[in-house]
Order: C-alpha cells, then structure tokens, then sequence
C-alpha cells in the first residue's frame, strides 16, 4: 500500500505526524504559546512525561489526573478546568494531552471549552489512542457510568504518534487496543484483516507499520463523514452491545478494558450478522476464534443480560428508541444503521456465553 511511504497524514485541518520530535518540538518551541499546560495521568506522568521533557525545551505546565475510566467525569474535568485557571491558562495557550483515550477524550474536552476553546494537540502513548482515539475529533466524558455521554467533536491542531510510547504498556493495555486494530480491519479490507489475524501482539516488536495502516482507517472514514452521519458508523463494529457490556461492567473493582468489551461485543455482532443471514457461519466461526486465541473467555461479564440489553438503549446510534448498529456482511466489510431485536442481541450474549 503506498500510503505506507508517506511519514504524515495529512488530514483536512491538522496532520498526523508519525515518530517526528523534531516536528513536535518545533511547533511548540515557535508557536509562542502563553503557556504549554501537559495533561497527564499517574501512569504517563513516570512512563512518558520524562521522555516529552527531553524533547521539548519550553518549560510545562503538568496537570496530573488520575488513571483509569472511572475518572473520566465531569467532576475531573471540573479539577482540571481550575487547575488551568490556577496556572493562569489564557485561550493563547496549548494543551498536550499525554496519554490514552481517557487522557485525550477529557484533556481535548477540557482545553476544548475552557475560555470557549483553546489549542490543543494529541499524543497518544497507548496503542487503542495511537489507531482511534486521537484520530476523528470525538472529546468528553461519561456520566453516571454511561460511556462518553458529554461531549463534542472537535480536531485538535495535531496528533503525534510515537510508536515506541507503547513499550511500556501493560499486556492487557495493549491487546485492549489491539481490539480496535482488529475492528478497522473487519469492517475496511479483507487483506487487513489477514495481516492482523498473524499477529501476536506479545511476540510482534515493529508496530509502525501496523499503527499507520490502522490510524489510516480511521482518519479515511472520520474525514469522509466527521459528524458521524453514515459511513463514520462503520467504526462502531462491536460498540453497541460492547459498550453495554462495558458500562455494565463498570459498576465491579475490576471491570473490563473498553478493548476487552469490544472484543466480545465484535464475537456477539458477528453472531448478530448470522442471525440475519448476510454474514457465513465461517466467516462467525474465524472471527470468534481469532478473539478467543487473543482474550481470556469472561462469560460472567455476559450473565445480566438483561441490563446489559437495557444499556443499549442508551448508544448514541439509536433512533427514536430502537437499536441501530453496525454489521458485517463480510470479514472485511460493514453496513451500518442496521435495526436489530433485544432478542437478537440474548440469543448473541448466550453465544459468547457458551463458547
Ligand atoms: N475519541 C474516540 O474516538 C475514542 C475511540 C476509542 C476509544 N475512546 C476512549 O478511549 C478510552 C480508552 O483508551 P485507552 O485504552 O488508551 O485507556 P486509558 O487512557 O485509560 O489508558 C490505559 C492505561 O494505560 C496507562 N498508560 C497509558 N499510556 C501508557 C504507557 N505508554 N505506558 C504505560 N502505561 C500507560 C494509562 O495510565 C491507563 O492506566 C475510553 O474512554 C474510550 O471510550 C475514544
Ligand atoms: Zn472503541
């Protein structure tokens, strides 16, 4: 693919710069930002922050939040918002969010609306930001436990991916994300889909190629349709039922990564797609063994079936209260604003439930 020899993306209003520090630094270095304010979690702040701080000669700002979903609130926001105040933040200065897609959606969010809006630039440092989350303008935060209720849509002025953030990922970090590398493949091209089905994201050392092609899904199909008005719905493959079963998980100590929900909602949407017939039992049967070879079985996560189907109800793709989602009709291609039953969405749950 020839998109391969480009070092850059070149999206409509910003770029994606791929390992270009000297890039980053020098757009920072001549912007003549009032103030450069780093977002970063507990865990970027002693893996990634040091690294940052190397490359950038202007002095930063850091407001530190804590890791995880379960903080992505508007009450962190609310903390970060008078923390930039604090720091005496004007709309001429610039946020760096450093982190995952919780770092990146709140981070993007807050810079997004504090003043009415100021800068901001991404740099992702786990796997699922490097291919989703910092691609597509999609900011906010959950509310009550439902995923990214608030929000907007917005690009930042840049995304920059360095690969070799991911190092220093925890496992289960990055097969999260390898999930959603997963999804562009199934729902773009088929021949993605090979290449990403022979990897093994414990063993697999060169990741660049792999992030670019993936990101490249994602930024062909948000500048087509950035508002999520058709084709951007391809990309919730897997979202709907797994959202619900990720919301639902929320409520335990130790719930699923959004990756690992996605993962069996994509296992339950493939089954969905065979229930209405457009997509083969063996086509069902590759998908489901490819996730089972990569993610732990949690049938348990499936058992409140009937909160997880009354969760549903609260995706943003649904129309005047029923279920719209994403299908595939062929391990390579999706269709999207499909309608599909609670009972559709059982008989799924109890598939993954009996594998
Ligand atoms: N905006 C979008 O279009 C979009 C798309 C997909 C997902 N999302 C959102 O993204 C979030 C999930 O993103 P995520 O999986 O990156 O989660 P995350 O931001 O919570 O990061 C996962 C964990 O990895 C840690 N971490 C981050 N970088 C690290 C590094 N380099 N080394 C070691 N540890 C590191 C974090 O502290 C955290 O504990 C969800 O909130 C989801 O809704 C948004
Ligand atoms: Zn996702």
């Amino acid at each position: 693919m020839s998109i391969i020899t480009a070092t850059n993306i070149e999206c409509k209003d910003y770029t994606i710069h791929f390992n270009s520090w000297d890039q980053l630094s020098t757009s920072i270095n001549n912007n003549n930002y009032s103030k450069v304010i780093c977002i970063v979690d507990d865990n970027t702040q002693s893996h990634c922050l040091p690294i940052l701080e190397q490359k950038i000669q202007k002095q930063l700002n850091i407001i530190i939040i804590k890791s995880g979903e379960k903080y992505k609130t508007i009450d962190t926001c609310t903390k970060i918002w008078k923390e930039m105040m604090n720091l005496g933040a004007d709309r001429y200065s610039v946020v760096i969010t450093l982190g995952g897609g919780v770092v990146g959606d709140m981070g993007g969010f807050c810079a997004a609306t504090y003043m009415r809006g100021m800068s901001f630039v991404h740099v992702p440092t786990t796997l699922l930001s490097q291919v989703d989350s910092a691609v597509g303008g999609k900011l906010g935060v959950d509310l009550d436990g439902y995923k990214n209720m608030i929000g907007l849509i917005l690009n930042p002025d840049a995304v920059y991916i360095f690969p070799e953030f991911i190092r220093s990922l925890p496992n289960r970090e990055l097969f999260s994300g390898f999930a959603e590398m997963i999804k562009h493949a199934l729902i773009s091209d088929n021949s993605l889909w090979n290449e990403i089905k022979a990897i093994n994201p414990l063993t697999h050392d060169d990741w660049k190629e792999d992030i670019f092609k993936s990101v490249y899904v994602k930024y062909k199909i948000t500048e087509e349709d950035p508002q999520e008005r058709e084709i951007r719905k391809k990309l919730n493959f897997g979202h709907t039922v797994g959202h619900a079963i990720e919301s639902e998980n929320l409520k335990y100590e130790f719930p699923l990564l959004h990756g690992e929900a996605i993962a069996i909602g994509m296992i339950c949407e493939c089954h969905i797609s065979h229930q209405k017939g457009i997509l083969s039992i063996e086509s069902l049967a590759e998908v489901t063994q490819v996730i089972l070879d990569l993610y732990d079985r949690h049938p348990e996560t499936v058992a409140e079936k009937e909160n997880i189907i009354s969760n549903t109800r609260h995706d943003k793709k649904n129309k005047g209260g029923v279920i719209k989602c994403t299908l595939l009709n062929a391990l390579g291609n999706a269709i999207f604003d499909q309608e599909i039953s609670k009972r559709e969405i059982k008989i799924a749950l109890e598939y993954y439930e009996g594998l």
